[in-house]
């Protein structure tokens, strides 16, 4: 009997500013591998379907549980993270895809810059000087604690940015991720006193305005995170402040 294996199509570029192209693998297979296992035995054993020898296939990668963001791609057809995508749950052959919105590194590792450059547009941290011992900090109370630590779950994968059709390298628009990183910050009694400069850094080009409603990245979210809540929410805050801002000056 032949030897069970797994198909892989995957769409490759060799550098930036090279043209892309599809190669197929065909990996052994073993019960419980996810995609970056599969991914993992091409890299041993670089040879593709034809039977010629190959590049590794390159990308990224770092925590392995669905934490730190780094290994999403398209797979099937859905933006996700390769390391929690199961073979046994994929169709075959399984296509993989660098994530189209975000430029292109290599094979299927992309530039993720515009995200973190994002959050530091929105100032996105919380501005203590970490020097000296400063104590505990304010409490927060119990119920505005559940729902910011379900805003914190935030890996920065960029899959809000690819299912978002506003979001592309034409357009400046930052996307949910970082707006949603405002609401958390914002929420937080120390970064409230910042909260007006984060509300001034999403009412410029490419903020909150460019948001079109369409609400596929909160269905697309892995960490289920309420997106289009935070936005609305984003909107009345941005709404009060521009009106405050108007009668003081
Ligand atoms: S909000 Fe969700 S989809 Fe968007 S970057 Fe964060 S974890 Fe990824
Ligand atoms: S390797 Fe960190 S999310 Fe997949």
């Amino acid at each position: 009997m032949s030897e069970k294996t797994i198909h892989l199509i995957i769409t490759r570029q060799d550098g930036p500013d090279k043209p892309s192209y599809t190669e197929e693998f065909r990996v052994p297979y073993r019960p419980n591998m996810n995609v970056i296992s599969v991914l993992m035995e091409i890299q041993k054993n670089p040879v593709n379907a034809k039977g010629e020898k190959t590049t590794p296939v390159v990308w990224e990668m770092n925590c392995l549980e669905e934490v730190c963001g780094a290994c999403s791609m398209v797979i099937n057809g859905k933006p996700r993270q390769s390391c929690s995508a199961l073979i046994d749950q994929l169709e075959q052959p399984i296509r993989l895809q660098p994530m189209s919105t975000f430029p292109i590194i290599r094979d299927l590792m992309i530039d993720r810059s515009r995200m973190f450059d994002a959050l530091k547009r929105v100032k996105a941290w919380i501005p203590i000087d970490g020097t000296y011992d400063l104590g505990p900090g304010p409490r927060m109370p119990e119920k505005t604690r559940q729902w910011a630590y379900e805003l914190s779950k935030c890996m920065t994968c960029g899959v809000c940015l690819e299912a978002c059709p506003n979001v592309n390298s034409h357009s400046p628009f930052i996307g949910p991720a970082p707006i949603n990183q405002v609401r958390l910050f914002n929420a937080h009694p120390t970064g409230a006193m910042n909260a007006e400069e984060r509300l001034e850094a999403i009412m410029g080009e490419g903020g909150i305005t460019d948001c079109g409603n369409s609400q596929n990245c909160v269905q697309s979210c892995p960490k289920g995170i309420p997106l289009t809540t935070s936005i609305a929410d984003l909107n009345r805050q941005t709404t009060i402040y521009s009106f405050k801002r108007f009668l003081t000056n």
